[in-house]
């Protein structure tokens, strides 16, 4: 795969950055563009994101795929994390239909995305899906009830083993970098779930690093080749 690594300097304006935007979106030999987040506090993301081609948009932020995966359209392009998520319990074998998904996360990248898409109607979806949130009251009370939960929130260990069902498959996002002072570099990735004490009650567990991070740069790389297919169509 050709691939292009463009550096710009912090201090690149909007109107820069959204015209490099354009040229990428104009240049054939491109078929995908991922914008690299977060951006500097003086660039609008959001404005950044939207001019982009769609057809280009692999990271599937843009509303256009936003759109098209909420109302389970085929064309367009899912975001990386979820869509690994999904091949990953296909690939492990889960059954999906009927159970009880429980994410924790409504981040646009990764919670609400993956609700939309474990409502599908399809059968590596078709869940009764629940999504938590810093207002949810008695997260436990919502966690223990999750034949899959999915917990993307960012905090280093949140899920413990007391807020798991036994039997539950547990995907673990949460990508935390802590102090650890038997480490060389001093500190080391940790996922939002207590691996060793859920592996205890879960029927299967991803783990932090190798689970679901290598998957997201295999659907990156996977979207990349339906975006060139499709260029080609
Ligand atoms: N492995 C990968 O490829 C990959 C990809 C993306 C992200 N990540 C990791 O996944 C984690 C989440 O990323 P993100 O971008 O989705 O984070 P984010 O934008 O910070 O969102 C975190 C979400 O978790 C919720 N939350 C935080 N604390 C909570 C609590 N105590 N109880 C219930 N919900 C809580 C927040 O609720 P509110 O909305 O109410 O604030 C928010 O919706 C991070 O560790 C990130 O590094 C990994």
């Amino acid at each position: 795969m050709y691939s292009l690594n463009l550096k710009l300097p912090v201090e690149i304006s909007q109107d820069e950055l959204l015209s490099r935007v354009d040229r990428l979106n104009a240049d054939p030999k491109i078929h995908g563009i991922l914008v690299q987040m977060p951006l500097p506090k003086h660039i609008n993301a959001d404005a950044v994101i939207r001019r982009l081609d769609p057809y280009k948009d692999v990271d599937g932020f843009h509303p256009v795929n936003v759109g098209k995966m909420l109302i389970g359209e085929k064309d367009g392009f899912i975001p990386c994390t979820p869509a690994g998520i999904q091949v990953l319990l296909r690939e492990s074998g889960v059954k999906t239909p009927g159970k009880n998904c429980v994410i924790v996360g409504r981040s646009n990248i990764v919670g609400k995305p993956m609700a939309a898409l474990m409502i599908q109607d399809n059968e590596n979806a078709n869940c009764t899906v629940t999504v938590c949130h810093r207002h949810t009251e008695d997260l436990g009370g919502h966690t223990r009830e999750a034949d899959i939960l999915i917990v993307a929130a960012g905090r280093p260990g949140i899920i413990t083993r007391d807020l798991v069902k036994r039997g539950a498959v547990v995907i673990d996002v949460g990508t935390n970098r802590v102090s650890d002072a038997s480490s060389k570099s001093g500190t080391r990735l940790r996922g939002d779930v207590d691996f060793d004490g859920v592996r205890e009650v879960a029927s299967k567990i991803t783990p932090v690093p190798g689970g679901v991070g290598p998957m997201t740069i295999a659907m990156l790389m996977l979207n990349t080749v339906r975006a060139a297919e499709m260029a080609a169509r």
